[in-house]
């Protein structure tokens, strides 16, 4: 499956939608390359020439149901300013076992690959979470305590598996309302 802007599931499609299923451990090798595809993806959609040359969108993560798979499956990088990876995961089955009360935000909003408009508005997500999964990078199943951006982009990311699209969170009438107890991350 080649992986790129047109093969994407856009948020016209009703599949975006769908709930996504646990994947069977371990990991076929069908589940593992679709995954690593995905992994693949990400990673070299934040490279300018790769992203422009293969008509790449940069991403800092991508579900399955994104390309058409309902699977519990997301692959999520978060790199430094020179392009090194902080985080890199390949996730099987993620479930977030605890969170905090405290809420966090992007300054600048969230984007999608399924999204190609623009939808302007804070997403509260919860400031950190410990999420349980099978990381299919380190082959062990992992426990992961993510804050702030991390802690944002796999909720993002985990809601693509119940169909949740980050705009569903943003308050229609007051999108820039401010709570208490939230950190704004820039
Ligand atoms: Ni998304």
């Amino acid at each position: 499956m080649k992986i790129n802007t047109e093969t994407i599931i856009k948020d016209n499609n009703p599949k975006i939608r769908e709930k996504s299923e646990d994947v069977k451990l371990p990991l076929s090798a069908q589940d593992r390359q679709l995954l690593m595809q995905m992994y693949d993806y990400v990673d070299r959609s934040t490279d300018p020439d790769i992203a422009e040359k293969e008509n790449l969108q940069p991403a800092v993560g991508i579900s399955a149901i994104q390309v058409g798979v309902k699977k519990k499956m997301a692959a999520i990088i978060v790199k430094d300013s020179d392009g090194n990876i902080v985080y890199g995961f390949a996730l099987v089955n993620p479930k977030i076992i605890s969170e905090s009360v405290e809420k966090a935000y992007l300054k600048g909003g969230e984007g999608c690959l399924s999204v190609p408009l623009n939808h302007e508005g804070y997403v509260y997500r919860k400031k950190r979470i410990k999420v349980k999964a099978y990381d299919a990078l380190t082959d062990r199943e992992v426990i992961i305590e993510a804050k702030d951006y991390l802690a944002i982009v796999m909720q993002h990311e985990f809601d693509h598996f119940k169909g949740i699209l980050y705009y569903d969170h943003i308050d229609k009438d007051q999108p820039f309302k401010v709570l208490d107890n939230a950190t704004c991350i820039e």
